[in-house]
């Protein structure tokens, strides 16, 4: 049987634990090189492996609030915070309580809960599209499940996504997209058969795509968080809500990210425009695998059991994720947004400031509670082409003079800087005080 900890070098740092905590292992480097031999690249999530800053990654420990700390003890303000999922900080103390009382109860029955029930009206309550929702265990199921039900409510096959937003690992969005033109059916990664994407039409973002009545669905990040925080223009989200509408095809907002992180009613309530199908992830677990789809009953109900588009999940609506889920829900008020609201946009002013004293070129946008990063000096972007100005070597030392000073950020320079509840004013200080030594590090080159 192979042993959850190592008993002797567990005993020797300390470490009580009963599931591995990583403190009796020696280093970073020694976990991920054994963890190489075990998993591809050592890594569970591609972005994780650190190939687009370069080094390697460090291994965390345990987390709490702001902060994150190695399997060799080494303490980090994080701004990852699980790429959004968490926003109430690590280990919050209701989330935490939430999970072991659930956990207590069984992990997962095979049969429908009171908690996916309430977890259900929490969201349908607050988001003003959704009057039904179906949980599944990621934003990928989330984002695939979408597709087949529009694809299924409207017997069309066409879908159109926009180049730069990301919807997970679903292998009809994982289309590739040139620049500043609409390409259609090239796959985005090896493994993606070219009929996969044969129907997927790449556009570029921020700009509404004159549709026709072969396309079942628009998918869209309603702000775009997978390329550095990207607005959309004033009137884009209405221009597909309208062009949807005249040729009859579904609308979803991928809200993945920003469901429940730009507001309790998401980018649909900050940009008053409905969608027919919303996607769900990250907060509404948490910090717990889930995902969810949400959307007008008539489309909802065309899902198996009541209709011909077939969903199931062993995991679905699963009792901690949705215990975990309701805990975090039920302290995310709107005015927890306005604090997160005026942090970022306070952060955004002190890193600016930070850079441009210590001489290095970068823009932190921000849209409500989401701040993205833009090293260099390129203008503000409306679309991929524009994102991709970025300075990514640039943003590069940057983030491994951060680490350095003992800050996390995403290790790609398109990923979003999630500030949550934890970062206080005083974290946030300190993080400026910070990025100001790493900036003098990354402009020296
Ligand atoms: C907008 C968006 N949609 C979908 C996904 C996929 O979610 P998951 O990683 O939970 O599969 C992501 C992941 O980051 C995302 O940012």
């Amino acid at each position: 049987m192979i042993p959850l900890c190592d008993p002797e070098r567990c005993a020797a740092a300390g470490c009580s634990a009963t599931v591995c905590v990583g403190a009796g292992l020696a280093s970073n480097d020694d976990v991920f090189t054994r963890s190489t031999q075990v998993i591809p690249g050592g890594v569970n999530s591609s972005i994780r492996a650190f190939t687009s800053v370069g080094g390697r990654p460090y291994v965390v420990a345990r987390a709490e609030g702001a902060r994150v700390w190695d399997v060799e003890g080494n303490e980090y303000i994080d701004l990852v915070q699980s790429y959004g999922a968490v926003i109430l900080g690590h280990a919050h103390p209701d989330i935490t309580a939430a999970v072991t009382q659930a956990a207590a109860g069984g992990t997962s029955y095979g049969a429908p809960t009171p908690r996916e029930m309430k977890l259900a009206e929490a969201i349908t309550d607050r988001v003003g599209s959704c009057e039904q929702v179906r949980f599944m265990n990621s934003g990928t199921e989330a984002t695939s499940t979408a597709v087949r039900l529009a694809r299924g409510f409207t017997g069309r096959d066409r879908v159109v996504i926009f180049h730069g937003n990301f919807h997970g690992a679903t292998d009809a969005l994982l289309a590739a997209g040139g620049s500043g033109v609409a390409t259609l059916g090239l796959p985005g990664t090896a493994g993606v058969p070219a009929g996969a994407v044969a129907e997927t039409m790449v556009v570029p973002y921020n700009e509404v795509p004159h549709l026709d009545d072969s396309v079942a669905c628009v998918i869209v990040e309603p702000v775009a968080a997978n390329m550095g925080v990207v607005a959309p223009d004033a009137g884009f989200l209405q221009g597909l809500r309208d062009e949807c509408d005249r040729v009859g095809a579904v609308l979803i907002f991928d809200e993945v990210i920003t469901g429940f992180r730009l507001g309790l009613g998401g980018a649909q309530a900050r940009y008053g425009v409905w969608p027919d199908l919303t996607t769900f992830g990250k907060v509404i677990g948490g910090g717990l695998p889930i995902g969810a789809v949400g959307g007008r009953r008539e489309i909802m109900e065309t899902l198996s059991p009541l209709g011909p588009v077939f969903h199931a999940g062993t995991l679905s609506g699963n009792p901690i994720a949705t215990a975990a889920g309701l805990a975090a829900l039920n302290l995310l008020d709107a005015d927890v947004y306005d604090t997160i609201g005026a942090r970022a946009q306070r952060f955004s002013s002190l890193l600016t400031q930070a850079c441009s004293s210590a001489g290095f070129a970068a823009r932190f946008p921000v849209v409500g509670t989401l701040v993205g990063m833009v090293c260099g000096d390129a203008a503000p972007a409306r679309n991929f082409a524009e994102a991709k100005q970025t300075d990514e070597t640039a943003y590069a030392r940057f983030f491994h003079a951060m680490l350095a000073e003992g800050v996390a950020m995403a290790p790609g320079a398109y990923e979003a800087i999630f500030v949550g509840l934890a970062h206080t004013d005083a974290v946030l200080d300190q993080i400026a005080e910070r990025a100001h030594r790493a900036a003098g590090v990354a402009a020296a080159g």
